[in-house]
């Protein structure tokens, strides 16, 4: 096999491409880490402030430049990293799982109200859930970054969901790609039942629980998503 001469111009211009590449997910690294911690801050105070804790887990995730070219092609983005910026919002994602459905709306709200986050769009699938029975709250939230070079403010996919919804969640993904999207009727009718029963699960746990902690558990009204994105409640 003949070798193809070295083109220092080229190797120059892909390494710049790959700095260009880090430089962009890193600033969004940098806005899924405030979430974290703001999160974290949220669930160490609300334990100290109502000695509970209403999150279960905060886990996040950075989006691989795989699969952001998966989705650039199938939403026909223009493959720009300003296009991929204005287009593309779950490149950074914090899931929270909290341990009841008034819980979710509770973090949802303690989040969207500090002064520095931005809601640019909710979903309330636990309101109306996906015809499959899928349920979660999600938001994108914009948070500052304060860079060495300026301010950059960064969306950042926030999934609020209780453990049950997790459980039903990351099953029916597992499925969803064990069968490559394809899942035969008899799993999808199964499926929606079982996200019935998580939800009556959820339903169960949390009267039992409100019945052993009364004080703490004021019922919270339905998300009501305003024209602007904005959320609040009913
Ligand atoms: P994408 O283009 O895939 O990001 O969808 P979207 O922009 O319509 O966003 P949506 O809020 O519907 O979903 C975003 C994320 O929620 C997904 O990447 C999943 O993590 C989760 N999700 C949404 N629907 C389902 C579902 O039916 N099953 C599971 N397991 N997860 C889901
Ligand atoms: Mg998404």
């Amino acid at each position: 096999m003949t070798s193809l001469p070295v083109d220092d111009d080229l190797i120059e211009h892909v390494r710049g491409l790959r700095d260009e590449m880090t430089r962009f997910l890193a600033e969004y690294r940098f806005g899924m880490r405030e979430i974290e911690t703001k999160m974290s801050i949220l669930r160490e105070d609300f334990e100290h402030a109502h000695a509970y804790n209403p999150v279960e887990n905060v886990s996040c995730r950075l989006k691989s430049p795989d699969s952001i070219a998966e989705k650039v092609a199938r939403k026909g983005i223009e493959p720009d990293l300003e296009s991929i910026r204005a287009q593309i919002t779950d490149i950074a994602g914090v899931r929270v799982t909290c341990s009841f459905v008034r819980d979710v709306y509770r973090l949802f709200e303690l989040l969207v109200s500090q002064d520095d986050v931005t809601v640019r769009e909710v979903k309330d699938y636990i309101a109306n859930p996906k015809p499959n029975g899928y349920k979660s709250l999600h938001a994108i939230v914009e948070v500052p970054v304060f860079l060495s070079t300026g301010t950059v403010h960064v969306p950042v996919e926030v999934q609020f969901r209780t453990i049950a919804m997790d459980f039903w969640a990351s099953l029916e993904h597992k499925i969803y790609y064990k069968y490559d999207k394809q899942v035969p009727t008899r799993l999808t009718d199964s499926l929606r039942e079982a996200a019935i029963t998580a939800a009556e699960l959820d339903a169960r746990m949390e009267s039992l629980h409100r019945e052993i902690h009364g004080e703490h558990a004021a019922p919270v009204a339905p998300l009501r998503t305003l024209p602007s994105g904005r959320a609040s409640h009913a």
